[in-house]
């Protein structure tokens, strides 16, 4: 069933910052750019940093140690878009931010 987790509070979100949740299987990060709010996995797939500690512009985050680029919308690869890390949806929730778990595969 799909579960919708708790991040922060909204104020503590404001633009241009991020932060992380840990959903028990992986870390996603939470970004705040204009206003909007996404959500992706917080690992790049190049050497496994931490995306969180990347420069937002412009709808990407640059990787901070070998400058890939992501589209945070949908966790596009910028230079091949074929290639995608995990995007969640994200709310609002009476001044609380929540994302999005997707279901569990069956076993
Ligand atoms: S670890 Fe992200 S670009 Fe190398």
């Amino acid at each position: 069933m799909n579960k919708w987790l708790t991040v922060c509070p909204t104020k503590d979100l404001p633009d241009g910052s991020c932060k992380t949740v840990d959903s028990g299987m992986k870390v996603i990060a939470v970004f705040n750019s204009g206003g909007e709010l996404h959500a992706i996995d917080d690992f790049c797939p190049h050497m496994g940093a931490a995306l969180s500690g990347g420069h937002v512009e412009d709808g990407m985050v640059t990787c901070p140690w070998h400058a890939w680029r992501f589209r945070l919308c949908d966790g596009a690869w910028a230079d091949n878009p074929k290639i995608r890390i995990g995007s969640y949806a994200v709310r609002e929730n009476h001044g609380i931010i929540e994302v999005n778990l997707p279901d569990s595969p069956s076993p």
